[in-house]
């Protein structure tokens, strides 16, 4: 496939000049100077009788830098940064979640590059120098159990490809650990072959590869269960027991694959325990008279559809004196649309809402009353963690689309603080015994 030049945007407008074919991007930006300061050691040295002294160590701790691959509305930054990286540089094809992405930023000039366009059309050059991680959260579509489930080879999902070639061209500049994010039928794609491409690939890059599952339900009232495969050119030398939390039985294949170079890395800490509870305390407590709730044509449309199951679940809900929410989501069976209310307190897993089919439903019902409404952008950003989010002038669906198709904010923290940020600080150890060693001479 042809790889062209992406568009730099926002901030960083004024700053690649961008041109076509495997192309110069000619750099005004000076982020090639993060690279010393984001080892964090930044020495000045003299000479004293002829030999080095240290002058000033520490400097003021810097923070690694990260670049995101499939960036989205940078919930994955977010995560990053809530654990102490820098993310630099980040990439999407999409301009409706570029545009949420630089408004909610407002990054600087010149202190973040956003690569607009294709990830095919990225090349080693084009990231910042001094790179720590790469994180991808490569499209789920094809591997998504809802889906056709082409794998590594549909049209979205294959991505990771031109995603790996960038690494490749990195070359020795390649960042010590990566981390690559996706939904669990990864893991049974193809009967497991499409993971274990996917391994197999980064193993040729250098890079031992880590797989555990985290579900952001253990941070939000939301199901959201992801797959996480974490690439690191030194693998940690505490191995984990199998099956754990983070790496269940149906995991256990792709560690025994002697094929592979795999690792468990042994993390301190457990993750939160699955949520049972949250949604009613999160959702807007929108007046009966605001006019996003249905009206009574449509509302009734939607106790229609209802099984005898669902209907006998909301009267039970209806009956009880107070208000309590659930969330509701569209089916199809046999062609007819049949709307489905969740039993807990807990949202389902939010998709992206191309077409509307996948939006959520929100049900509030007690003291006999039964309303019914689309969940709004605000309570997509509360579930995925990321309360602070700027929505100012996001169009609904607009941000609908860019919330579905994102990661949950705590859980990246969490793997972030927890895993990445420990492997990279361990990673770039090793330039600590120079200084030891300039000390002593
Ligand atoms: C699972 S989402 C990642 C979302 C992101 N982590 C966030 O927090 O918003 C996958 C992203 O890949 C982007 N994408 C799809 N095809 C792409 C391509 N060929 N090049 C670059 N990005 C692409 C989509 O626009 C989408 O935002």
């Amino acid at each position: 496939m042809a790889r062209q030049g992406c568009h730099a945007t926002a901030a960083s407008e004024a700053v690649r000049l961008i041109t076509p074919g495997r192309g110069r991007a000619v750099r005004r930006n000076p982020q090639g100077k993060l690279g010393p300061e984001s080892r964090g050691l930044s020495l000045a040295l003299s000479r004293v009788g002829g030999m080095p002294e240290i002058l000033s160590f520490p400097t003021p701790p810097t923070r690694p830098i990260a670049a995101e691959f499939f960036a989205g509305i940078g919930l994955a930054r977010m995560g990053l940064e809530a654990a102490g990286f820098h993310v630099t540089w980040a990439n999407d094809i999409e301009r409706d979640k570029h545009d949420m992405y630089v408004r909610h930023f407002k990054d600087p000039a010149n202190s973040h590059t956003f690569a607009l366009g294709d990830v095919a059309n990225v090349h080693g050059e084009d990231l910042p120098k001094g790179l720590s991680l790469a994180w991808a959260s490569f499209p789920c579509t094809d591997l998504s159990l809802a889906g056709w489930r082409r794998g590594l080879i549909g049209k979205q999902s294959s991505t990771f490809w031109p995603f790996t070639e960038v690494l490749e061209e990195l070359r020795a500049e390649k960042p010590p650990v990566v981390a690559l994010e996706n939904v669990i039928g990864l893991a049974t794609s193809h009967g497991g072959k499409d993971l274990a491409a996917a391994i197999e690939r980064l193993n040729d890059l250098g890079y031992s590869v880590d797989v555990l599952t985290l579900d952001a339900r253990r941070f939000v009232p939301q199901s959201r269960p992801r797959l996480f495969l974490v690439g690191a050119l030194t693998p940690p030398s505490e191995q984990d027991e199998l099956p754990n939390e983070l790496r269940p039985e149906w995991l256990s294949r792709v560690f025994a694959d002697s094929s592979l170079r795999t690792h468990r890395a042994l993390l301190k800490k457990n993750p939160p325990q699955l949520l049972v509870t949250g949604l009613s305390e999160l959702v807007e407590d929108l007046p009966s008279d605001d006019v996003r709730w249905w009206d009574e044509l449509r509302r009734n449309r939607f106790l229609n559809s209802l099984s005898p199951l669902q209907a006998e679940r909301l009267r039970q809900m209806q009956r009880s004196p107070r208000a309590s929410y659930r969330t509701a989501y569209r089916r199809t069976r046999n062609g007819v649309a049949m709307w489905e209310i969740r039993p807990d307190d807990i949202s389902g897993c939010l998709r992206t809402a191309k077409g509307g089919s996948s939006k959520q439903a929100v049900v509030r019902a007690g003291d006999g009353r039964v309303e019914v409404r689309w969940m709004t952008p605000r309570e997509y950003a509360f579930l995925m963690g990321a309360d602070s989010y700027d929505l100012e002038g996001v169009r609904t669906n607009q941000a609908l689309y860019g919330f579905g198709d994102a990661v949950c904010v705590p859980a990246i923290a969490w793997l972030a603080e927890h895993y990445l940020m420990p492997l990279v600080e361990d990673a770039l150890r090793p330039a600590l015994p120079l200084a030891a060693r300039l000390v002593r001479a």
